[in-house]
């Protein structure tokens, strides 16, 4: 899934803000959580202005990156959506909260709509137990989510969507419904 030459730009200048203020001795893994913070995954380039800066090969940095399921490989979607199964997450029903998600959105988690609207993920513990089962979507925690709340959730999702198409004049496919496709 490709981002546009816009936005590939935006993205590589922020990876050169984070690479030009970090020191040489910087952590590999740090720095590349860093850069995923900043920009949602770690694009190609971003590997590669990596590599330059830790004076490595490209192989080893997607090495050591691909070693850790936390890291992404592809940009994620207009929302994201991370629902927590830690074991508070667990046990109040997390997994049926990710089943919901999944349902609505037409995607397995680790998976970007095809539309790029939405892209779910599981997580561990995100601090917030008292609140479980918790999701967090674009950063925002969302607690005691339920399978009635994930409706409520994924109905915003579309609904912004259409909003958006027929501002854009665009209207034509925007009810469509959400439907998925897995990852690469
Ligand atoms: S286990 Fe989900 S917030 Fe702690």
């Amino acid at each position: 899934m490709e981002v546009d030459a816009d936005a590939e730009k935006k993205e590589k200048a922020k990876v050169k803000e984070i690479l030009s203020n970090a020191p040489k001795s910087a952590n590999l893994i740090n720095m590349l959580l860093k850069i995923q913070e900043a920009i949602g995954y770690l694009p190609r380039h971003a590997i590669q202005s990596m590599a330059e800066f830790a004076g490595l090969t490209e192989s080893n940095v997607y090495g050591v990156a691909t070693f850790y399921n936390r890291f992404r490989f592809v940009p994620p979607g207009r929302h994201h959506i991370q629902v927590c199964l830690g074991t508070a997450c667990h046990v109040k029903g997390g997994e049926i909260v990710l089943q919901s998600f999944e349902r609505n959105l037409g995607i397995d988690e680790g998976g970007v709509t095809p539309d790029r609207e939405a892209s779910l993920e599981r997580v561990a513990c995100v601090g917030c137990c008292t609140l479980a089962p918790v999701v967090v979507m674009d950063g925002k925690v969302e607690g005691k989510v339920s399978p009635t709340k994930v409706d409520g959730i994924t109905l915003k999702i579309k609904m912004e969507k259409e909003k958006m198409a027929k501002e854009e004049g665009a209207g034509e496919g925007g009810g469509r419904p959400l439907s998925g496709e897995q990852q690469a």
